[in-house]
């Protein structure tokens, strides 16, 4: 029976995905011991951009998260995203910080750890993917999925033989903007089992409306695990229902053997928080139907809205067909990368700006010269001539790993940070967002000295009068 294995997602990319990643740790807590006892081949619940909201918003330590949600797990992999060289930040990091990471996660829960690149480029994963080892974790290689000239099934095939060749456990598709569609779906897990043994996941997004078919499409072309979010947190830009899969499973020969009644359990749990949220604001009923445009113009929903903002701070909103049309030709000269973060953003204004002052590549912001100069990495094309000669003056394209520019930074981040620390894991949050962890500490610090009025504050109100 080749049974069907479901990754929970509701703890991380459900909530980062609808409500801004702002889920705090007490409203997770209830439910955690009800979660580890259905039987999920893993809980996705750490990394992405939990790190960053937990130590900016939510005034939290997400070190404390992931301790707090291991006491709970006690029988489920805890499972984490990890941006490769750029771990859970923006910018590219020496090894020994990617090392260090990758340790410490591990010592604090974490059991699987999915590592990306913005581009595929290989060479950016290998550095976390040995560390993961290393440390007795299981290293997942997820591949950014998008549309374009360059990613045929053949380049599929071979990045699937490379991960494999690099020493990760299992593989993952992850469809950032939910373009896969169903046919499609069918072909690419065949191209990919063509390249390798290892197993084979599935994450999408449900934006354009075709993720529950794509799913079932690759499960039979022998996808082995997809990700799934409790209802109250699913569809929309976030994945499709963990209970609506389970349940069109049921009874075939992919059938997940989860227990439905204990997943509407949880299920029912969340939905109070869903309309808190709506209530409040936070998670916006846009963000719950199907985005057509993501479908006609194949670029993720963040990517549109942040088009339409920059137009309408430049006063030119009128120009937004000019910008749409400029994105595919600008990203075909940077060499057709997959648009995530953050090659999208770095595309999408590169369009904006080529339209707007009339003139294509006249203004260069920081980041698209860095990912012209190659310090972002490869990209699966070669750029454009013309612009290479425009935007790099002469100046030369790296062609090596970026990270090997980087000497070790570990010494000097634990220097600068010393006063703050509290644990050795928080050299590696300051290490990530100096200014975000620099003010979380302080916080940290007074509310230590501010804990004791807080209890006394409680004991009184325990003993009304
Ligand atoms: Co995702």
């Amino acid at each position: 029976m080749a049974k069907v294995k479901i990754t929970e997602t509701v703890l991380r990319d459900a909530h980062q995905s609808l409500i801004a990643t702002r889920m705090p740790s007490e409203l997770m807590e209830p439910i955690l011991d009800k979660m580890d006892q259905v039987g999920y081949h893993a809980v996705e619940c750490w990394g992405g951009a939990t790190f960053d909201a937990c130590l900016r918003f939510l005034k939290e330590d997400p070190w404390e998260r992931l301790r707090m949600l291991k006491r709970h797990f006690k029988n489920t992999k805890l499972q984490m995203l990890f941006r490769g060289q750029n771990i859970l930040g923006y910018n590219h990091y020496a090894d020994d910080v990617v090392e260090y990471f990758v340790e410490k996660s591990i010592a604090n829960g974490i059991d699987v750890i999915r590592i990306f690149d913005c581009l595929n480029d290989i060479r950016n994963l290998e550095t976390a993917v040995k560390a993961t080892r290393k440390e007795g974790g299981h290293a997942q290689i997820a591949l950014c999925y998008t549309l374009g000239d360059a990613y045929t099934l053949e380049y599929w095939e071979n990045l699937a033989r490379d991960v494999e060749n690099l020493g990760a456990d299992s593989l993952c598709i992850k469809d950032m903007a939910g373009l896969l569609l169903p046919k499609e779906a069918t072909e690419l897990v065949g191209a990919l089992k063509r390249g390798t043994s290892l197993p084979i996941e599935m994450h999408t997004h449900y934006t354009s409306g075709m993720a529950s078919m794509t799913y079932l499409k690759a499960i039979e072309a022998g996808a082995d695990i997809i990700d799934t979010a409790s209802t109250p947190l699913a569809m929309g830009t976030s994945q499709p229902s963990t209970e609506v899969m389970v349940a069109a499973l049921q009874g075939t020969e992919y059938d997940t053997g989860l227990d439905l009644d204990k997943l509407i359990e949880i299920s029912n749990y969340f939905q109070p928080y869903r309309e808190e949220c709506i209530k409040s604001g936070l998670l916006s009923t846009k963000v719950l139907g199907v985005d057509i445009k993501a479908l006609k113009y194949q670029v993720p929903g963040g990517m549109l809205s942040n088009l339409i903002s920059q137009l309408h701070q430049a006063g030119k909103d009128e120009k937004l067909q000019e910008v749409l049309e400029e994105v595919p030709r600008v990203r075909k000269d940077f060499g057709e990368p997959p648009l995530v973060t953050p090659s999208s953003q770095i595309v999408g204004t590169q369009a904006v700006m080529n339209v707007i002052t009339g003139e294509r590549y006249k203004m260069v912001p920081k980041e698209s010269y860095k990912l012209v100069a190659g310090e972002f990495g490869r990209t699966v094309k070669p750029m454009d001539e013309e612009m290479l000669k425009k935007v790099l003056k002469g100046e030369k394209q790296m062609t090596d790993r970026p990270a090997d520019h980087i000497p070790p930074q570990l010494e000097q981040f634990k220097e600068e940070c010393k006063e703050w620390m509290q644990q050795p894991e928080d050299v590696l949050s300051y290490a990530l967002f100096p200014q975000v962890a620099k003010d979380f500490f302080q916080y940290r610090d007074a509310q230590k000295s501010g804990i004791a009025l807080k209890n006394a504050d409680k004991e009184n109100k325990a003993y009304p009068v």
